[in-house]
């Protein structure tokens, strides 16, 4: 049903007017009647204004299209940063100005909704997304996306375009910086824990803002790692594992997902039907918004799948697609293509309904206007306890010979390489609002911690210098690794080595014969070979954000034992590409027990340099046999307890990632030779030995079959429990009828 937009009267109309004539401003009522109220009232264009979002809306250039209802929503604009002029002594220039044309000054008065990228942290900036994974600790990984949005709301933003939940087996891709890993179970347990951060219990808490599970799918398999590139992979592959996140993360109550700018298997996400609207809408009842990428709806034109604007339009909306980021083609051609009957009307209702829904459960009817903030945005010391906690759980050490952790109390420490002054470049590759000046760089760190006179620092480019003061110190510890620039979105590299010049002056470092700690600051799997050879001791640290100086002080002075685990297997080289735990297996086994001369390249062995899971401490763990409550467990129900005895069996304190891993070793169709199940966190004292639990269900072995649907066979199923994919004691269990 449309209304009639000449017959309405043009005045501006607040949230003063009388319930009865705009009865869904009722908060009493059921979103779901208010939504129907408010959408009897609207005109065929006033819809079709709530499915396009424009960029960095300005209050005055866009007035007119505001109140007259012809953008529902904006991407970037904030209180903090909009791309426009602000008054200084107005923090919430933009935002309100903006959402009081649409309230105040249209027709109906719906408020706009402003979506921002929040990625890891808004002015408190963590870790990237990977570094976040490598701390396999949900709850860390939750109060994170909390902070995040405590900040975030303060600027206006009411929505955020995170977590990435795209499979990330490809280090070239730029991107996985900010995914959550290789795993579905390790980035769908994270994806879960960021929803619950940034939406909490009720989205429309002042507090809290809606979260956005992208890029529904298959990104991660850019042809490549070249961003953007195409996608060669069966429904299968997907439904096993690359869809598992996005289900993990609607599982949690996410309120939006965003298709992807790739196509699967010739068809690109944004006109993909069955992806789309059967499986995502239908098959998982997921009921909130689907939103385009950026221009995502008019790059259908250049896939050469829409021969114009509105042939890509058509097909966005058919296929699923809710909310237009940006191309403008709902705005131009949806009304036309219903009115000539090539669109369905219900579908541009559909894609209203779930829009207008969202504005409802979050609040902007009742609460439109960030007025006076709540309190300032600037990193606390609340905040940098989380922080904080976030760059320390990111380190993982990857090889370590006894150098680590230095002695606090004796000798001197030299500091080298292009971060040690570092601010903005530890922030990494999705900070909006983050600010350089933010952040405690390596060297302020050091110098708190040992004072002028036992640091030497050789700042900015390795030189000369640097080789010659690794003399005058006890030990070196190298900054290395990538600016953010050379990750995240359209930053793929056709080589993981380290960026050039590096590894020439770790050679001549480490020729002088001192002890040598290489820190890698990175978006992305490195190839480390050599710097492992090189070095004592390596740590890879990811960009860790504002406490980066602090988290790597506690790290290498030892007052934290390290405990990050890596989130994505390492590769030897950059030929080893793809490698990650889920390889399945082929009719010619290579496998680690076997001859490696067997493997698949003339001139090098094909196991990953290091593997999922991996991250050493300051201390050493034993693991006992896992043993089984029972060694059958039903299919129809019930569960078996896997438990295994963990010893620390060195002198400090630490925490160690217990990893269940599994094999389903025959099933319809070939099946990870490893595959992580679940994993539990225990800290231990020096000499204590603590107790693993996981409870095992044969949900947990379900799968996808040749036919697509799911279903757990009978039969064995071998458990694995380790310190990472590669290492640990196995045991058999047999599902049963
Ligand atoms: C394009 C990116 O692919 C997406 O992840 C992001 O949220 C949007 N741009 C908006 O910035």
């Amino acid at each position: 049903m449309t209304g009639s937009p000449q017959a309405a009267p043009a005045a501006s109309r607040g949230h003063s007017e009388r319930p009865s004539q705009r009865p869904w401003l009722d908060p009493g009522l059921p979103v779901a009647e208010r939504v129907a109220l408010l959408m009897g009232a609207m005109t065929l264009e006033e819809k079709v204004g709530q499915t396009h979002q424009v960029a960095n809306i300005h209050p005055d250039d866009d007035a007119d299209a505001l109140r007259g209802a012809r953008i529902g929503s904006s991407l970037f604009a904030s209180g903090a940063t909009g791309g426009n002029e602000r008054d200084e002594g107005v923090l919430a220039f933009n935002i309100d100005a903006a959402q009081r044309h649409a309230v105040e000054g249209s027709r109906l008065g719906v408020p706009l909704l402003f979506g921002r990228d929040v990625i890891h942290g808004h002015r408190t900036v963590f870790p990237i997304p990977l570094g976040l994974a490598a701390a396999w600790d949900e709850d860390l990984v939750e109060r994170a996306a909390t902070t995040a949005a405590r900040e975030a709301v303060v600027d206006g933003v009411a929505w955020t375009f995170a977590p990435m939940v795209d499979l990330s087996e490809e280090p070239r891709w730029g991107r996985v910086a900010e995914s959550l890993g290789e795993t579905p179970v390790l980035s769908g347990r994270m994806a879960a824990a960021m929803v619950r951060g940034f939406q909490g219990a009720d989205p429309g808490h002042p507090d809290r803002i809606a979260a956005c599970a992208k890029h529904f799918a298959g990104y991660g398999l850019a042809a490549g790692g070249r961003d953007y590139d195409t996608v060669s992979v069966g429904e299968n592959t997907l439904r096993n594992l690359h869809l598992r996140p996005f289900r993990a993360a609607v599982d949690a109550g996410v309120c939006t997902v965003m298709a992807a700018f790739n196509d699967v298997d010739g068809i690109p996400m944004h006109a993909h039907r069955h992806l789309l609207r059967d499986v995502l809408k239908g098959e998982w009842g997921f009921d909130g918004v689907v939103v385009a990428d950026w221009n995502g709806i008019g790059q259908l034109v250049n896939q050469g799948v829409a021969a114009d604007l509105c042939d890509a339009a058509r097909q966005a909306i058919e296929a699923g697609v809710d909310l237009d980021m940006s191309s403008g083609s709902y705005a131009a051609h949806l009304a036309e293509l219903v009115r000539s009957g090539e669109v369905d009307e219900a579908l541009v209702d559909d894609a209203v309904r779930r829009i207008l829904t969202l504005k409802f459960r979050l609040g902007l009817f009742e609460r439109p206007y960030v007025g006076e903030p709540p309190r300032a945005n600037a990193p606390s010391a609340q905040t940098r306890e989380v922080a904080r906690a976030a760059a320390e759980a990111a380190h993982v050490l990857v090889s370590n010979n006894g150098v680590l952790p230095l002695d606090p109390s004796s000798g001197t420490v030299h500091l080298t390489g292009p971060f040690v002054d570092a601010g903005e470049e530890l922030l990494g590759t999705w900070t909006l609002d983050g600010r350089g000046e933010d952040v405690v760089s390596p060297a302020a760190a050091f110098r708190a911690r040992l004072g002028a006179g036992r640091l030497l620092v050789t700042d900015g480019r390795f030189s000369d210098r640097a080789v010659q003061q690794v003399r005058n110190a006890d030990v070196t510890v190298a900054l290395l690794g990538e600016h953010p620039w050379r990750s995240g979105e359209a930053n793929s590299v056709s080589d993981i080595g380290l960026p050039a010049g590096q590894l020439d002056v770790l050679r001549r470092l480490a020729r002088i014969g001192k002890p040598l700690v290489a820190v890698v600051y990175t978006g992305r799997p490195l190839e480390l070979g050599e710097v492992m050879d090189l070095a004592d001791a390596v740590l890879v640290v990811w960009h860790p954000g504002v406490e980066a100086g602090n988290a790597l002080a506690s790290v290498v002075f030892g007052d934290t034992s390290p405990h990050g685990r890596l989130p994505m297997t390492f590769p030897l080289t950059t030929g080893h590409i793809p490698t990650s735990t889920h390889q399945r297996p082929t009719g010619r086994l290579v496998g680690r027990d076997e001859d490696s001369r067997l493997g698949r390249y003339l001139d090098d062995l094909v196991f990953p340099r290091l593997p999922f899971g991996h991250g050493l401490t300051y201390t050493t763990f034993d693991y006992g046999p896992p043993r089984l409550s029972s060694g059958e467990l039903s299919l129809t129900g019930g569960e078996v307890e896997l438990e295994v005895d963990v010893t620390n069996s060195g002198d400090r304190p630490a925490r160690e990632v217990v990893q269940l891993y599994f094999r389903d070793p025959v099933a319809e169709v070939t099946r990870p030779l490893t595959e992580l199940l679940d994993w539990e966190a225990l800290v231990l004292l020096p000499g204590e030995k603590g107790v693993a639990r996981f409870a095992v269900t044969a949900e947990q072995f379900a799968y996808f079959g040749r036919d697509n649907t799911a279903r757990t066979d009978l039969g064995e199923i071998v458990l694995r429990v380790g310190p990472d994919a590669l290492r640990g004691g196995t045991v058999s269990l047999r599902v049963t009828a």
